[in-house]
């Protein structure tokens, strides 16, 4: 099982609050060192909130309660409310995945951390294939058109990739065999993170597409700026906490 992708001890990292941090190929996008990074003794749950994190679950939380308070308050219906509910759900845990990950920097953290991280995609992919049958269940039954709106087709795009990037990270993991080997498949893994970051946004932007749907305006009364803001949140509390040297960005050459 290719574990981690870097036997490499982990770059020094700025003890105290008084020391200035000194910039390191570990620099977060925005922020100084140290600002998301998993301290070699810190418990891996708190890198749920570390850094920006924090901001990112106040949006996934305003997602998440949205879309759950309007499906309960309003009119229920077996082919579609558990889309909405499991979609936003599947949502919330793929944030998880990714914020439990993202500070971890010594080999056996990455280890828990990937562990964690698939657990909760594995989670995240059952609510999202379920929410998806739902809804294609609902078109076939009614004889509705596929691809109605813009948050259908962004909808079978983001599924189909989300697919194969659970792929391309299973196989990495378990059989790094089918890409020439443990070291060639390792050094696939920022393909891996630069897909992932791709496809956050690909799912914000699903869900922001989903507030526009005719049902979500006139069954669910979403307000569009409720999503607006919690997807802002998200991004502001994701994007700052990404490893440029994780991505191979290496600053410091
Ligand atoms: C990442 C999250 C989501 C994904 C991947 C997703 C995916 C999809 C897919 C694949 C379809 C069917 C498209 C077709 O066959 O043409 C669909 C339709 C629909 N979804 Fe979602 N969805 C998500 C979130 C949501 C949320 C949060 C809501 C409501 C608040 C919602 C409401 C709807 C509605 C009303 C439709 C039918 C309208 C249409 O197809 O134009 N979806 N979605």
């Amino acid at each position: 099982m290719a574990s981690s992708e870097s036997t490499q001890p982990p770059p020094p990292l700025s003890t105290t609050d008084a020391e200035p941090a000194v910039p390191t190929e570990s620099e977060p996008l925005l922020g100084r060192p140290g600002d998301a990074i998993q301290k070699p003794d810190a418990p891996m749950f708190l890198n749920l909130v570390l850094g920006t994190a924090w901001l990112s679950q106040l949006g996934a939380l305003l997602l998440l309660v949205t879309t759950w308070s309007a499906v309960f308050l309003h009119k229920l219906g077996v082919l579609i409310s558990p889309h909405p509910l499991l979609q936003s759900l599947g949502t919330f845990l793929l944030i998880q995945a990714i914020l439990i990950l993202q500070p971890t920097s010594t080999p056996a953290a990455k280890r828990t951390g990937q562990r964690i991280h698939a657990s909760l995609h594995l989670l995240s992919f059952l609510s999202f294939i379920s929410g998806i049958t739902v809804i294609e269940t609902n078109k076939h039954v009614n004889h509705n058109a596929h691809l109605h709106s813009l948050h259908g087709y962004l909808g079978v795009i983001t599924g189909t990739l989300l697919f194969a990037q659970y792929m391309f990270g299973i196989g990495i993991w378990l059989v790094p065999g089918i890409f020439g080997g443990e070291e060639k498949a390792k050094a696939l893994w920022k393909y891996h993170r630069y897909g992932g970051y791709l496809l956050l946004v690909l799912v914000l932007a699903t869900i922001g597409a989903a507030a526009d749907t005719d049902y979500s305006k006139g069954v669910l009364k979403i307000e569009g700026w409720t999503f607006g803001l919690g997807i802002a949140l998200v991004v502001v509390g994701v994007f700052p906490r990404v490893q440029l040297r994780k991505l191979g960005i290496d600053r410091s050459r």
